[in-house]
């Protein structure tokens, strides 16, 4: 943990009791703000404590997402179908959960292509409101990238078309409407996007779906004493739940087969972060967002910031047994509102148990071959540098604006992005289309598990975050991307620019109007109508 902590000046602590107050009072001012469209009522000061921070009585088995059988057309091209719908959903004991999913009551079946695939995504909305698709981490065209621009009305099928332009990694996809992302990300939508490429599937990686590949989706959330969500619960920060659910499971347990397993970690909470540790068995990290890393890497621990992902390696022997774990870590913020954003908490997040004997194919860390190519050194001389700066719900001094032309950027550009957080609360950047590397951190280098393709990043307060971005190869001046904070209350809250791709034969727009900015928000205001 003594890496990951900040230089004592960046602390604070009981010997300096005015920092101390100051936070606090920061603490409360955020809330106060947040509550002003909550709802006073809805805002609570401290998350609760972690309720059975070390798993239930019984561990239940870790459910494991479907895996999409897409239907293949003449071209090749794989259709997959997605309704996204209401459910009920059997997660807590104190009775049925109601709850959203994606062809089922929670979640999404697991959608997985290759590189130089083409897809097919026709989804059906059976919700009552409106909704939207985003597919997170994908570079693709604008006009299918699923945020506030292409909402689905209720009744109404949308459908996504593209080639897959890049290597291998764990994208998900979830809800990206304009206002009311949080609400809907938390009745449960949300699932994984696997996209797969020649060079790891040689690589000897594990990648037989849910046995030795598996989908680790954490979330976390508050539960009513019927069993139902508690929606209204937020804080500062956006909803804290005190539950732990991976793959909508409390205290689950994975019955491990083989002597490799791949976990691909995703935060699909709405504001918790999370810092990952093994128990009891070594930790290789293979791949963060955007791919994978072409040297495994050894790593003691992970944090993982909302949408943020990460594929590690666990290798264990017959009978033995290990915990995947999430403790006390350091954002960088002060002690007060560390502990108001989770970031102290420690729990239980999953028990690894190997079966006494193993079957299968017999793969090791030490026996893998290439699993990427070299990432590349620093932009010598980027195409743009641009500055995003982070504060209290803005960026750049500004909240969404659904007409609004924020950057343009010329297609396969690698620019380079300084994203400065002047807040004193934790944001993180994600852009769309776009696959980055952390150049730095406040002038260091990245943490070990920080090296590597990126499609979101934490930003602590005060230490500016140098990336190194390629965007995606399609061009259209009419469609924008979105590029955002990812604690999905500030993402409501409108803390989100839009950017334009275009190439040279493109005039850059001066203003975005599609047939959502006509209709005038049809994705919902702030905090939806529920
Ligand atoms: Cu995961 Cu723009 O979102
Ligand atoms: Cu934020």
């Amino acid at each position: 943990m003594n890496a990951d902590e900040p230089p004592p000046d960046k602390q604070d602590g009981a010997a300096r009791p005015g920092i101390t107050r100051r936070g606090v009072l920061a603490v409360a001012t955020g809330g106060l703000l947040a509550g002003t469209v909550v709802t006073l009522s809805g805002w609570t000061p401290q998350p609760k404590p972690i309720l059975a921070p070390n798993g239930g009585v019984r561990r239940t088995p870790l459910p494991i997402p479907p895996l999409a059988e897409p239907e293949i057309a003449h071209d090749g091209t794989r259709i997959f179908s997605l309704t996204a719908q209401t459910g009920q959903s059997r997660i807590h004991p104190a009775g049925p959960t109601p709850s959203w999913g994606y062809n089922g009551a929670f979640a999404g079946p697991t959608l997985r292509a290759a590189e130089g695939d083409r897809v097919r995504i026709v989804v059906r909305n059976e919700l009552l409101e409106t909704t939207t698709v985003h597919w997170h981490g994908m570079k693709l065209p604008a006009q299918y990238d699923g945020g506030p621009h292409q909402p689905i009305a209720p009744g109404e099928e949308w459908v996504a078309e593209w080639e897959v332009e890049q290597p291998a990694a764990t994208c998900w996809y979830h809800p990206h409407t304009h206002g009311t992302t949080e609400a809907q990300v938390t009745r449960g939508l949300m699932g994984l996007f696997i996209l797969q490429d020649e060079l790891s599937e040689w690589s000897g990686l594990p990648i037989d779906y849910g046995i030795d590949d598996v989908p680790v989706l954490v979330t976390d959330r508050s539960f009513n004493a019927d069993g139902s969500f508690a929606e209204r619960e937020r804080t500062a920060f956006g909803l804290l739940g005190d539950t732990i659910i991976v793959n909508g499971a409390l205290s689950p347990m994975f019955e491990v087969t083989r002597a490799l397993t791949r976990l691909r970690l995703l935060n699909g909470s709405s504001a918790r972060t999370y810092h990952f540790v093994v128990q009891g068995a070594p930790m290789t990290l293979v791949g963060t967002e955007a791919g994978l890393l072409p040297d495994p890497t050894p790593i003691n621990s992970v944090t993982l910031t909302p949408g943020e992902r990460a594929e590690v390696l666990v290798e264990l022997e017959p009978g033995q047994a290990a915990m995947l774990q999430s403790v006390p870590h350091s954002l960088g913020l002060l002690q007060s509102t560390s502990r108001a954003a989770g970031a102290d908490d420690r729990f239980d997040v999953l028990e690894l148990r190997a079966a006494p004997s193993f079957a299968g194919p017999d793969l090791s860390i030490a026996g893998l071959g290439m699993i990427a190519q070299a990432l590349p050194p620093p932009l010598e001389v980027p195409d743009a540098t641009r500055s995003m700066v982070l504060t209290n719900n803005k960026i750049n001094g500004a909240t969404m604006e659904m007409s609004r032309v924020d950057q343009v950027v010329t297609v396969g550009a690698r620019e380079r992005w300084v994203v400065d957080n002047q807040h004193h609360l934790p944001h993180n950047l994600h852009i769309h289309n776009a696959r980055f590397l952390i150049v730095s951190v406040d002038g260091e280098p990245p943490r070990d598990y920080e090296r590597g393709w990126k499609d979101t990043v934490y930003a602590p307060p005060g230490r500016p975050v140098i990336i190194d971005v390629e965007f995606g190869r399609s061009a259209d001046p009419e469609w924008p991307y979105m590029f955002h904070c990812h604690w999905l209350m500030h993402h409501d809250m409108g803390m989100m620019g839009q950017f334009v791709v275009i190439d040279d034969t493109q005039e850059p727009p001066t203003a975005i109007s599609t047939p959502a900015v006509h209709a005038g928000n049809p994705a919902g205001g702030m905090n939806g109508s529920h």
